[in-house]
Formats: structure tokens, sequence, C-alpha cells
């Protein structure tokens, strides 16, 4: 049985978000429905999840000292990462001394901040079909790995990085130096490891939404969205669209893939599981123990969105996955570099029909930074992509 609190009283349920931007935020919103308190981390003041949160922290996640002081000085019931950039071995610390149970667990935020952990756990421990891969800490290692087998086309990527940061494609030898180059300035950590993988010429690529949430018993059930479809420019999500056709066989293969490796990282919350598909064959590429960006499209095709099937499955809720609508969502992107921009056009773009229109509230925007989303519901997923692109060049940011 779950019992929840009063929020801002000594019976409060209080859940820390460590990382506020547009996906904590929801995350924030779902638990403030169901009057958890709610404590919002980032490293910067005013992050969108900050703008709706109970208590807002703003701190440095990937310093263990500061980390472990603000947990224990909240001491809420649950941690939930929202980044990947967080000193993970300090919670695993203070989740084996019983301070705090971290979402989906500890040992999960951990293998999946690091490209080599989760990769190796795939695929040399779970035998998942993925990329042929290396690991390379040198350009010299780099030319040897491509050279002994890789070979190109491949794709470069900082071990430690998100979003396509540092990440880029090799179609000769000619591009080699300038991709280990990219990868050196773009990892979190600064210089470092980087993995080389063979391209895989995939048909489309998917998420595979993935929830373990408590049954009736108390024990760990998974459950599965429809598969939502997205295209990628640079290493980073500029549309997605749920449901995403596939064929029998694939869609069974994706779920296996989804399971073997959600079972393995445990605990409860909702996963993003990155599949490359072709035909009937897919690979494992890499997992969120998180809500995923792609999902945002759930926003509008789900009875219950992603955020909200995270909040429900840590707090130990039942979720229900069935979808709504077809539908899509497409970015709209910063396009200036300022603080505290305007947007015009909103109007406009809330009248493509159907349409809902997200902001995030970022105090500051980059050309290429995610300011918000346009979302579309349809029953032809082709037209809702259409719709979800148009009600997002409406949208014009600019200099207030
Ligand atoms: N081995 C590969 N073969 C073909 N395409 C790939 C390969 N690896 C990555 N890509 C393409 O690049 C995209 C980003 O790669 P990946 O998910 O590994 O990086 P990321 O930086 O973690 O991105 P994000 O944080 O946005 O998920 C993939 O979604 C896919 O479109
Ligand atoms: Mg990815």
């Amino acid at each position: 049985m779950t019992t929840l609190g009063t929020p801002l009283s000594p019976s409060a349920t209080k859940v820390m978000l460590l990382g506020s931007g547009e996906l904590g935020k929801e995350v924030l919103i779902a638990l403030q429905r169901l009057g958890v308190e709610t404590i919002a981390v980032d490293r910067y003041d005013n992050a969108p999840g900050q703008q709706v949160a109970h208590h807002a922290r703003t701190i440095t996640m990937s310093d263990p000292a500061q980390l472990q002081a603000l947990i224990e000085a909240e001491r809420p019931h649950l941690v939930v990462p929202e980044i990947e950039a967080i000193a993970t071995p300090m919670l695993e610390q203070l989740e084996a001394e019983g301070v705090v149970r971290v979402i989906p667990t500890a040992r999960a935020a951990r293998l999946t901040m690091d490209r080599e952990g989760i990769r190796r756990l795939a695929a040399e421990t779970l035998g998942l079909p993925t990329s042929p891969y290396q690991f390379c800490d040198s350009l010299d290692e780099l030319q040897a790995a491509i050279d002994g087998g890789i070979g190109y086309p491949c794709i470069v990527k900082p071990v430690m990085s998100s979003s396509g940061k540092g990440q880029s494609k090799i179609d000769g030898p000619a591009d080699v130096q300038k991709a280990w180059d990219y990868a050196m300035a773009g990892g979190r950590v600064g210089p470092g490891r980087v993995i080389v993988e063979g391209f895989i010429a995939f048909d489309y690529e998917i998420t595979q939404l993935t929830v373990r949430a408590l049954d009736a018993q108390g024990q760990v059930q998974t459950h599965f969205c429809d598969p939502i479809g997205h295209v990628q420019v640079s290493g980073d999500y500029v549309e997605s669209w749920q449901p995403h056709p596939m064929t029998p066989a694939a869609l069974a293969e994706s779920r296996r893939i989804a399971k073997t490796v959600t079972d393995n990282l445990g605990g409860q919350g909702l996963f993003g599981v990155e599949l490359f598909v072709k035909g009937d064959q897919v690979w494992f590429s890499e997992v969120s123990p998180r809500p995923h960006d792609t999902g945002m499209v759930t926003m509008i095709t789900q009875w219950q969105n992603e955020f909200e099937l995270h909040a429900r499955a840590i707090l130990g809720l039942p979720v229900d996955t069935t979808l709504k609508s077809p539908g899509a969502s497409a970015v709209i992107y910063g396009g200036v570099e300022a603080r505290g921009i305007a947007f015009d056009g909103v109007d406009d773009a809330l009248r493509v029909p159907h349409s809902e229109i997200r902001l995030f509230g970022k105090p500051e925007s980059f050309v290429k930074r995610r300011m918000g989303v346009a979302l579309v519901f349809d029953a032809d997923v082709e037209v809702a992509r259409t719709q979800a692109k148009l009600a997002a060049s409406k949208v014009k940011p600019r200099v207030a």
C-alpha cells in the first residue's frame, strides 16, 4: 500500500529532482498534482523545474560533497536523477547507507551516465545486439580500432556526453583527426575516452518507453508504451511521433531488448530505450533511466504521459500506458543568444488545429537551445508531424 502525505507538513512525501530542465519540470508538475513536496535542484537559478517546485536549490551536482550535504540536509524520501552529470558514486554510497532511495537505482544512474558502462552491460553482459564498438583513449587507438574492424563509416562520441555533443560521423580516413578533436572538445568532463561505433544503416529509430511499476501484489510489472519514432539532427532530437508503425517481429524484438536491459537496471520508474530498426532486425543503442526527450510527444498522445507514468511508478502507484491519439512533437529552438527573450506568434501556433505549445521558461536562450515544443494530435500520424512542425515554426523567439 502506498501512503502519501501533505506537503509542507511533517507527514510530507518528499521527492528531490536532480536536474530541473524541461523534463524535470513536467515530472515535478505530475508530483505536485499528487500532493508530493518537491525539491528542484539544478546548476543554475530559475531552471524550468525550479519555477514549479516547493523548494529550489542550486548546486554543482557533479561535486560529491555538495550533493551529499544537500541530500543529508533535505532528507527526501526519493532522489530522482533527471540528468547524467551527477556524482553517481556518492548516490550509490548514500543509497547503500540507507540515507535515500535513488530512482530507479543508484547503480542504473551510474551505468547510464557513461556510454562505456551501459554499452558493456548491454552487449557483453546481457548479449544484446548493438553496433560494433571499441573504446579509445588516443587518436592512434581510434585509427587502429577503425582499421582493425570497425571500418567506415563510423561514429565517434565522447563516453561522457549527451544530446550529440562532441559526436561526429567519419566517412573516410580524412575525417579521423577532425572527429577526434571534436570529441575532445565536446566531452562533459574534459578530454577523455571515446567510443567508436560502426554506422548502422537503419530504416528508422525508435524510443521504447518502458515502465517498471508495482502491481496490486507489490510485484514489479513491466509496461510498454507504443513505439515513438523520431528524427535526430547532429545527435539532437528535432521531432518525434507516436505510434511509429513496426512489423510484429521488430516490435517483439524491441520489447525483448527493452525488458532485458530494464530488468537488469531494476528499481521502479520509466525508462527510454533507444533502438535502431532495419526490417525485423533491432539494435540496442542506449537507455535513459528516466523520461526521454523524444517522449515529450506523450503529453498529447497518452492518457498518462511519460512524466505522470514516472511519477506514479516511483511512488508505487499503478500505471496505464494506453494511447489516447496518434500525435507528434516538434522542437522550438532559441534561435538567438540572449537572456530573457520574447516569443512572438504563440497565438498563430495555437491556431494550428489540435495543437499545444510548451515554453520551458529557460532564463537564457542559445541558438540551438531547446526552449519549447509544439504538440499536435491527429488520427493520421503523418498529418500530426506536418502540423507539429508548422506550429513550431510559428513561434518566433527574439531578443526582448
Ligand atoms: N552507431 C550508429 N549508427 C547510426 N546512427 C547512429 C549511431 N549512433 C548514433 N547514431 C545517431 O545519432 C543519434 C544520437 O546518438 P546517441 O543517442 O548515442 O547520442 P546522445 O548524445 O546520447 O544523444 P541523446 O542524448 O540526444 O540521446 C542517434 O539517435 C542516431 O540517430
Ligand atoms: Mg540518444
